[in-house]
C-alpha cells in the first residue's frame, strides 16, 4: 500500500493576546491510499488543527508535509488550493451547508467548483438518491432533520470523488441511530470507491467502525503546551 500522507515533526504555533502557544509540537503520521483512521483525544489538544493542516485549510509553523510524495509546505497558495480542490472532501460537526440554497444546489455547487463546464445537474440528482435523499432535493438545508443534512453534507463532500475525505467530529451533532448510520456510510464509501478516510471522534463506538484509531498524545513528539 502506498503512502499518500506523511506528517514529519510538524508543529504549529499560536499567538494569543500577543502570547505565541505551541499546540503541535513534532507531530509525526502516516496514513496509506485506502485507510480508514480514527482520530480521538482530549478537548482543545488540536484535533481540528491538524486535520485542517491535512486538508490545506491550516499551515504548519514547522515540519514537512508529504501529499502522494509532495512537498506540501514547499507549495505556494494557489497550489496548495489546486491539491485541496483536486483531492479533498469535508465534512463537518455542524454540516456547513449554505442556508440559502437548495440541498440539490448545496451538492452542485461543489462540483461547479471544481469544473464550472460539468453539468452538475444530474449528478448531483444521483447520488442524492443514492443518501436516499431524493425528496429533499429542493428542501432547504433547515427543512431537513440533522442525520438528512449530514447525508446531504457528505453527498456534497465525495460527489468530486476526492482522494481523502476528512470529517471533523462528522456524528458530533447526531443521535445514536443516525451516528451508527453515517459511520456505516462512510465505511462503505471507504470500501467501495477506495477513498481514505481520516476523522475526528470522541466516540470510541464510532472509531471502531474504523481500520485504527490514534490517539493525539501518541503521534505528539512532545508534550502539548497548554495554555
Ligand atoms: N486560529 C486560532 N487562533 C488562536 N487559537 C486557536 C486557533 N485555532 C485553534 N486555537 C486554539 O487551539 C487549541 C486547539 O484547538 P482545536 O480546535 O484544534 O482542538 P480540538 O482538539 O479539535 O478540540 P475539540 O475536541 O474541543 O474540538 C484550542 O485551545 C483553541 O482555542
Ligand atoms: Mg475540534
Amino acid at each position: 500500500m502506498s503512502e499518500i500522507i506523511q506528517l514529519q515533526k510538524i508543529k504549529k504555533t499560536l499567538t494569543k493576546r500577543r502570547q505565541q502557544h505551541t499546540l503541535l509540537d513534532e507531530c509525526s503520521l502516516s496514513v496509506n491510499q485506502g485507510d480508514m483512521l480514527a482520530i480521538t483525544g482530549q478537548s482543545g489538544i488540536g484535533k481540528s488543527t491538524l486535520l485542517n493542516i491535512i486538508g490545506c485549510l491550516d499551515f504548519p509553523t514547522q515540519g514537512k508535509y508529504l501529499f502522494d510524495d509532495h512537498d506540501v509546505t514547499k507549495m505556494n497558495i494557489k497550489q496548495r488550493n489546486m491539491l485541496r480542490k483536486k483531492h479533498f472532501g469535508y465534512i463537518f460537526q455542524q454540516y456547513l451547508l449554505i442556508e440559502h440554497l437548495s440541498v440539490l444546489d448545496n451538492v452542485a455547487l461543489a462540483l461547479q467548483y471544481r469544473n464550472p463546464r460539468q453539468n452538475s445537474c444530474s449528478e448531483s440528482k444521483k447520488i442524492l438518491n443514492e443518501f436516499g435523499l431524493s425528496n429533499h432535493e429542493n428542501h432547504k438545508p433547515n427543512e431537513l432533520s440533522g442525520g438528512q443534512q449530514q447525508r446531504a453534507s457528505l453527498a456534497r463532500a465525495i460527489i468530486t470523488n476526492p482522494r481523502v475525505l476528512l470529517a471533523d467530529e462528522p456524528t458530533g451533532a447526531l443521535d445514536a441511530h443516525n451516528s451508527h448510520l453515517m459511520m456505516k456510510t462512510l465505511k462503505e464509501i471507504n470500501q467501495s470507491r477506495d477513498t481514505t478516510i481520516i476523522l475526528v471522534t470522541h466516540d470510541l463506538e464510532m472509531a471502531n467502525y474504523c481500520k485504527r484509531t490514534i490517539t493525539m498524545e501518541s503521534i505528539l513528539g512532545k508534550a502539548v503546551a497548554h495554555e
